[in-house]
């Protein structure tokens, strides 16, 4: 079963995930892990740390040759300002300069310290700071590379940004390519530029906001997931795994809750065949009963407005319990376009963890095997 961990703090010395369960002989590129974690500092409304961080990955265990060999792929991401950091965060040397004492609203701080027993809330925004996601976009990068042969592919878009929605056409040719371009990871310029002013405003007002990414995979076989079990769903692991993300707090699969809205006939999407079976639309976003069904698998979800706001909202602080304005740590004003990156990682790990369930092997040859058993049996269905 294809699993990771990760670990490393915000300011520590380095991040690191560990996969388990890469079969061995997938074709490892280490300039496509680094391709996306650079996807991921991109954007515009991100704070002053994206000009520090310029992530890279490094391969320490699990790949030979730039093959992987089936046991566990450890990989490092570096902090590139850790010399500014080690003083305050070294395992040894740490001392108590930059403490948090007021924790902001939105985010773990008091929460967190009640639970751990932390009086300086610095002990829990090192980890529930987002950093950590640019460990999970390495994972993802890492194991979307065995979907390669397969034609499987993971395209992401912002859909909104606060008041701003995109409403172009994501059929549109070449689409995907002004998203590539666009600071705002929108597909139509227009509103692209009615998003950054929207982002100009907010910042200068002190404030933060959220936004909806789209998440597209392309090229998934039907029959990934199974109905019979609830944590064999491939859409209840989607929408685990994507709301595992931080700030993320909603998520919908093609129609999402607009199927509330609409009759039957509206929704369900007509069944025809022509040199095997597909739908005559895609309402589902591509999942049935817990299956893939062959067609595209649509995701969005939805970013809350960043808690750390350079007007900081009223709090109390754990010294006296005096009121006061939250702590104010270096941060984003708009990561939406970073976090469809990071949602299309998670997506992409999860569905590749689908595809190793359903064509389980030790080597991709016997997974490529499988695969090719299966689609031929399904074509004649
Ligand atoms: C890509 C990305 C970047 C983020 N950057 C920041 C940031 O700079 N400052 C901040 O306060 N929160 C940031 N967040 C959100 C917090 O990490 C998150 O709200 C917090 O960990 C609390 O978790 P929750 O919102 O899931 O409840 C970011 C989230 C993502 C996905």
């Amino acid at each position: 079963m294809l699993r990771y961990f990760t670990a490393g703090e915000t300011h520590g010395k380095c991040l690191t995930v560990i996969v388990e369960g890469m079969p061995s002989g997938v074709k490892i590129s280490i300039d496509k892990i680094n391709e996306q974690l650079k996807r991921r500092q991109k954007g515009y409304g991100r704070g002053g740390r994206m000009a520090i961080e310029s992530d890279t990955a490094e391969i320490l265990s699990g790949v030979r040759g730039g093959f992987s060999l089936g046991s566990p792929i450890a990989i490092k991401i570096e902090n590139k300002d850790w010399q500014n950091w080690e003083k305050i965060m070294g395992a040894e040397t740490a001392n108590s300069e930059r403490t948090v004492d007021c924790p902001r609203p939105g985010h773990a701080d008091l929460t967190g310290g009640m639970k751990y027993n932390h009086k300086d809330f610095r002990n829990v925004l090192e980890r529930a700071s987002a950093r950590e996601t640019a460990a999970r976009v390495a994972a993802g990068a890492l194991v979307r590379q065995a979907l390669e042969p397969f034609g499987i592919e993971f395209l992401s878009h912002v859909k909104r940004i606060g008041e701003v929605e995109d409403t172009a056409d994501v059929n549109e040719t070449d689409f995907f390519e002004r998203v590539s371009e666009s600071p705002v990871s929108f597909g139509d310029e227009t509103a692209a530029k009615q998003a950054m002013e929207y982002i100009d405003k907010i910042k200068a007002d002190g404030e933060s906001c959220g936004g909806v990414v789209e998440i597209i995979a392309k090229g998934v076989p039907a029959g990934l997931g199974s109905y019979v079990h609830y944590d064999r769903k491939l859409d209840a692991n989607i929408a685990f795994s994507v709301m595992s993300v931080q700030a993320i707090k909603g998520v919908e699969l093609g129609m999402g809750f607009g199927v509330s809205e609409v009759s039957g006939s509206r929704v369900h999407d007509e069944i025809k065949y022509k040199n095997g079976f597909s739908r005559m639309t895609n309402n589902a976003g591509g999942i049935e009963g817990g299956m893939s069904n062959g067609e595209p698998i649509v995701v969005r979800a939805a970013m809350k407005p960043i808690p750390t706001l350079y007007n900081p909202l009223r709090t109390v602080n754990i010294k006296d319990k005096s009121e006061h304005t939250a702590t104010v740590e270096r941060s984003d004003v708009c990561a939406v376009p970073a976090c469809a990156v990071v949602v299309e990682s998670v997506v992409a790990f999860e569905i590749t963890k689908a595809f190793l369930d359903k064509f389980s092997g030790d080597c991709i040859d016997d997974v490529k095997s499988y695969y090719d058993v299966y689609m031929e049996r399904i074509s004649k269905f």
